[in-house]
């Protein structure tokens, strides 16, 4: 009966997993999965996904600026990405005259398509697994630094074989902590232009209100264009330069979706960290994330007090806001449900199965039985370390805005080159443009005062130290704040056009704010940092055993490596979920969402009146669903992380059916631990797109160029 009993519940698991949506799988080694793939609604061969020699949706999908991903939809170099990956381009182009974040950015042709100097987009050319090569002569060593070094000349030895052309990048990269490696070639284009926007009130529509939650109403894309030479290869930016033809672009398909179609995600998923043992979440849910939540707290109080106080703090601040508020509410998210998951219980059963596999085999024993010992032992210390750099980082390079101050100071202090030659006064304007005096010493005060509750400061002088011994101390921090040259720009700028170090040499030993950035600063660089170095490296070299262990363990298994900003494809559902008793999501949200959200007064939800009149008006041309309704994001069951913004959302038919840009609340643990149950992508109906793009914005224009299925 038990045993019955077992075979049912194993029988079970097999289930649900058969069905996995959990994984991020690499392009080149799609051979297991493709026939699950096909089980779930899949119509066509790994060739159409990943091929070296024909074109394939490989060929389609681009890095966006280092940290998103984005998909070409016309033969023309059309690209679209997320409003948020494209955010710092359509700010930078914005003025009070041309304001793109109200009103919206539509190039009417070609010639009106905005530069961005700065702006790269990334193809892969080629993956090869290179593993062999790299471990050949390692893999009988036991002491790990001459592992290490083996493996690293192997891989200049590879790399150095390696025949690309100038315009190709290749670099070697390690997957499984250095237990699989991969040859990556790619291309990179400069001369990225900006096509379109929505204004922020749809592009960013829910704001951090809404952001990492579901039902979302969020029309989160921007369209660019990539430019080559005349050889379609990487250019330069230059006039000259004609729109890249692609080996592969996507159609779009506006058939609908339903629930239980196969779906797909192809991109560039930035970190997870699945194979962690039980001290790293419990480390995670009970002192990194509550303190580093903690901290932001204290930031982002005083910045939605300053926003909500005046619109000039709202345009100052809210890029500061935003990327405060992204993390500090995905730690919150984590923590809730690792909890749920009892993640910590579930390593520890694991890790008990790893012992009885361990003490299994004598070998076994002498290579892997100090594993997790030394993670017992070695996490206490990393708690210690990463309590003080959290700290550190979180408050100076992350929270106290005036510390860039003192990055700038220290830098014009120790400049070779004459002052006014440089780049000091921009970077001074730069700062301040983004600041507002009073707001910036409020998050001085405060950021600091907690920062010293928090961690010691006897490295300090004794007159610093007095500070914080004194009763009136937010006072005395205002003065000390007040006082100093580093927020006197005239005074400054008098410095840099005058060439003249010595006088402000002079003025800053006397100077309590710089004295106290530095103290706190060579205090980082000489024992928080090296303290937390040291400490992170022992934890992941045995870590790195602790996966060649699991990869042995496991063997025959199917595994995934963990995401570390290479091409990667997870695949999954269009499916709703029930977050919590009683209540069960739909799979997707409608323009009468947004409506239904509508507040002038709130600045996350105000919908622009043309919208509201197009709903009224029922104007939806053929982007509607059947019953006449116009959708706008949808949930799949897609293994997602930060850096997935962007990716293509591909249908059975290799079709783009939308733009994923964000997960579910319920399902943010699944950096961590992935539940099938929960997890769900975010992604933006392309139905709602086009209808943007055309209804709304009157740039049908554009639509001419893509190939829409109908
Ligand atoms: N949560 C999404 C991501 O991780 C969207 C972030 C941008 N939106 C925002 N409201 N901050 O990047
Ligand atoms: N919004 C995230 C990004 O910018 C993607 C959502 C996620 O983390 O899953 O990459």
């Amino acid at each position: 009966m038990i045993r019955q009993f077992k075979f049912l519940v194993l029988f079970l698991f097999a289930a649900i997993y058969s069905n996995a949506r959990e994984g991020m799988w690499i392009p080149i080694l799609l051979d297991q999965n493709i026939e699950e793939m096909r089980e779930m609604g899949f119509r066509l061969s790994i060739e159409d996904i990943y091929c070296d020699c024909v074109a394939s949706m490989k060929d389609a999908i681009v890095q966006f600026g280092g940290g998103c991903t984005g998909e070409l939809i016309s033969s023309n170099g059309l690209l679209v990405t997320n409003y948020h990956c494209g955010y710092r381009q359509i700010q930078k182009h914005s003025s009070l005259e041309n304001d793109y974040l109200t009103n919206g950015f539509w190039a009417m042709n070609l010639e009106e398509e905005l530069p961005n100097p700065a702006l790269t987009v990334s193809f892969i050319v080629h993956m090869e697994d290179v593993t062999e090569s790299v471990m050949e002569g390692a893999d009988t060593l036991e002491n790990l630094q001459e592992i290490e070094s083996i493996k690293n000349d192997n891989i200049s030895k590879i790399l150095y074989k390696v025949d690309v052309d100038s315009l190709q990048n290749k670099t070697i990269k390690p997957f499984f902590e250095g237990n699989q490696y991969f040859l990556i070639i790619s291309e990179t284009f400069k001369d990225v232009r900006l096509v379109g926007a929505p204004p922020s009130s749809i592009g960013k529509f829910g704001g951090d209100t809404d952001n990492w939650m579901w039902p979302r109403h969020t029309g989160d894309f921007s369209l660019f264009r990539i430019y080559a030479g005349k050889d379609n290869r990487p250019a330069e930016y230059s006039p000259e330069n004609v729109p890249y033809k692609p080996r592969h672009f996507f159609p779009i398909d506006i058939g609908g979706i339903s629930e239980g179609d196969f779906t797909m995600i192809f991109g560039f998923p930035g970190r997870t960290s699945e194979y962690l043992p039980s001290h790293a979440l419990k480390m995670i849910i009970e002192q990194r994330n509550p303190e580093r939540i903690a901290i932001r707290d204290i930031k982002l109080n005083i910045l939605n007090e300053a926003m909500n106080s005046s619109s000039e703090n709202r345009i100052k601040y809210a890029a500061k806001a935003a990327s405060t508020s992204n993390a500090w509410k995905k730690w919150q998210g984590e923590i809730k449900g690792l909890r749920r998951l009892n993640a910590v219980e579930k390593k520890l059963e694991k890790e008990a199965d790893f012992i009885k596999w361990v003490k299994a085999d004598s070998i076994r024993m002498k290579k892997y039985r100090g594993i997790l010992p030394a993670f017992d032992s070695l996490y206490p210390l990393l708690e210690k370390a990463l309590h003080e750099y959290d700290y550190y980082t979180e408050t100076w390079f992350r929270g106290v805005d005036a510390f860039s101050m003192y990055s700038i100071v220290s830098s014009i202090l120790n400049s070779s080159e004459p002052l006014n030659s440089g780049e000091f006064e921009k970077e001074i304007k730069d700062h301040f443009k983004d600041i507002t005096p009073d707001v910036d010493c409020n998050l001085f005060i405060n950021m600091v005062k907690n920062y010293f509750e928090n961690t010691s400061y006897d490295y300090l002088s004794k007159d610093l130290r007095n500070i914080f011994e004194s009763k009136s101390l937010d006072k005395m921090l205002s003065n000390i704040y007040d006082r100093s040259v580093m927020i006197d720009t005239a005074f400054l700028f008098s410095i840099i056009r005058n060439n003249s170090v010595n006088r402000l040499e002079n003025k800053i030993k006397h100077d309590n704010l710089y004295q106290l950035m530095k103290a706190v600063s060579d205090h980082y660089s000489a024992v928080v940092y090296p303290q937390y170095y040291e400490i992170q490296k022992a934890v992941d070299q045995n870590q790195q055993l602790y996966m060649t262990a699991l990869f042995e363990m496991k063997k025959g298994e199917r595994l995934y490596p963990d995401a570390n900003f290479t091409l990667r494809v997870s695949y999954g559902k269009v499916e709703g979920y029930s977050p919590g008793d009683a209540v069960k999501y739909k799979y997707f949200t409608t323009l009468e969402g947004i409506i239904e959200k509508d507040n002038p007064d709130i600045y996350d939800y105000d919908v622009p009146e043309k919208l509201k009149q197009l709903y009224s008006d029922n104007e939806f041309g053929n982007y509607c669903n059947s019953d006449g309704t116009m959708p706008v994001c949808f949930t799949a069951s897609n293994h997602t992380t930060g850096g997935n913004s962007g990716s293509p959302v591909i249908d059975a038919d290799g079709n783009l059916v939308g733009i994923n840009f964000d997960r579910c609340w319920e399902g943010t643990m699944s950096d961590l631990m992935f539940d099938p149950e929960k997890c769900r992508n975010i992604a933006l109906d392309m139905r709602y797109m086009l209808f943007i793009i055309d209804k709304f914005a009157g740039a049908g224009y554009l639509l001419n160029e893509m190939t829409i299925i109908d």
